[in-house]
């Protein structure tokens, strides 16, 4: 049988594996929702502008109430004949009002349809995640401000470099966060600008009010360019872009939760909730969730190049490609959304091993800025001769195999004679941390000012 919508020049229907290929319908019915709020706005337009009768508006907008209800039930059949949900929905329009329902499609194509729906639907995805974030920092926030004081080894190589505070490390996830977020909300911006009225690619000649579907739907403008506006996807592919550096800083955070929670390291403890024991190894105690967030960037990224691939070939305007968006759209976004839910668990349960962090901030002579820059504010001596003392008195350390502030005052001034007993007060990790005073350094007081100030941004009860 002849497709039903467009069949007018065809004698038969598709092969079956063209089906198989051509119809969406299977995850474009995920924006069921959007495609009919859209289809109001546009219903409304025409009946106001008298492009179509009143009474038929009325049957329209009352069909597809229906459908939606339908559709929110259970009840509604989707059919891959009809290919994809905008063509699912006008049919059922038809079986429920006649031929009323045939006249929604004034002034319209599929490729505006479904540049709106999809705009609509990544919109609120977008809204979506955005407080997902914010719940994120949040949780992140309160943790710094509650372990502000904590000490631990902050790296670089991996190598043990300079003291920080467990808070301060929390609190630049606390950024990065918060940049992910304005990614996103920038991104917004541009994702909600209406296409609907474009139709297929050069507008149309009916007297449309593009600024009142666009207004209905909450769209901030019509787009200016009918041929832009259906050929368009950066919307999602500045989405995904925003969503794969989200991802990435969620890996990130995910790798080191998985090196901290290890027995080597054992900084942390993460919570039975969002951990796995083995079936063999009775101690074991695996942070799948922390792996599995940072696997699942992987999944992330993915998407975002596959539709730029996708996109990079395209003439303008609509090429069936584009139906391509959607899937790795949808999967990107709700793998962003439940990484950062689980995220946000693992963080608010997690807690740290302090006598470890700070054991461990004591190691690899941490301090040896400290002992330089001691060197340079009470000697007035040169950074470059103060790093070179230092190095001296690092080896005679390594030498004897203890740390820093084990060395004997005698040691120390033989390698300079003017150093006193008061080098000894920076030597100490509490003290390296408290003297990081610069504005965005460590000291626990900095730090416990900053989570406060983030907690309030946030709109956190402060306890
Ligand atoms: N299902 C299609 C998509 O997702 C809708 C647009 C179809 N347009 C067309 N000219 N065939 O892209």
């Amino acid at each position: 049988m002849a497709n039903r919508m467009w069949g007018g020049r065809f004698s038969s229907g598709p092969d079956e594996l063209m089906e198989e290929i051509n119809a969406s319908i299977d995850f474009d019915k995920r924006f069921y929702r959007q495609d009919i709020e859209a289809s109001k706005a546009h219903c409304q337009m025409l009946a106001a502008r008298g492009i179509i009768p009143q009474a038929d508006a009325e049957q329209i907008l009352a069909g597809l109430d229906e459908i939606a209800r339908e559709i929110e039930a259970g009840d509604f059949t989707f059919s891959r004949a009809l290919e994809d949900i905008h063509m699912n929905v006008e049919a059922r329009l038809a079986e429920l009002i006649g031929d009323a329902a045939g006249r929604l499609h004034t002034a319209r194509s599929r490729n505006d349809q479904v540049a709106t729906d999809f705009r609509l639907y990544v919109r609120d995805a977008i809204d979506h995640i955005t407080g997902q974030i914010e719940a994120l920092m949040r949780a992140l926030a309160e943790k710094a401000r509650e372990h502000h004081a904590v000490v631990m080894p902050g790296f670089t190589h991996l190598q043990v470099a300079q003291p920080v505070t467990f808070g301060h490390h929390l609190l630049a996830y606390v950024e990065m966060f918060h940049r992910d977020a304005g990614r996103f909300e920038d991104a917004r911006k541009r994702v909600n600008e209406s296409p609907l009225g474009a139709a297929a690619l050069a507008g149309t000649g009916f007297p449309i009010d593009r600024e009142m579907t666009a207004r209905a739907l909450g769209f901030s403008a019509p787009m200016r360019n009918s041929i832009d506006a259906v050929s368009a996807r950066d919307f999602v592919l500045e989405t995904l872009a925003a969503a794969a550096i989200c991802a990435t800083h969620l890996s990130r955070f995910a790798e080191e939760l998985v090196i901290w929670s290890s027995a080597q390291f054992d900084f942390i403890r993460l919570s039975d909730r969002f951990t796995t024991g083995s079936s063999i190894m009775p101690q074991k105690r695996n942070p799948d969730a922390a792996e599995l967030i940072r696997a699942k960037a992987g999944r992330v990224i993915g998407a975002l190049v596959a539709l730029m691939v996708v996109m990079k070939g395209l003439p303008l305007a609509y090429s069936k490609d584009m139906q391509e968006d959607k899937e790795p759209a949808f999967d990107a976004l709700d793998t962003l959304s439940l990484a950062l839910e689980v995220m946000r668990g693992m963080v608010t349960d997690m807690e740290p091993n302090r006598e470890a962090m700070r054991a461990a901030a004591a190691t690899g002579f941490s301090t040896a800025t400290d002992l330089a820059d001691w060197l340079v504010r009470e000697l007035n001596m040169p950074f470059r001769q103060a790093h070179h003392v230092t190095g001296r008195l690092v080896a005679l350390a390594e030498e004897k195999d203890v740390d820093l502030p084990d060395l004997s005052l005698e040691e120390m001034q033989a390698a300079e004679p003017r150093i006193t007993a008061d080098v000894f007060s920076v030597l100490g990790v509490e003290n390296s941390v408290a003297s990081r005073k610069s504005f965005g350094g460590t000291a626990p007081e900095n730090v416990k000012s900053m989570a406060e100030w983030w907690l309030q941004r946030l709109g956190a009860e402060r306890t």
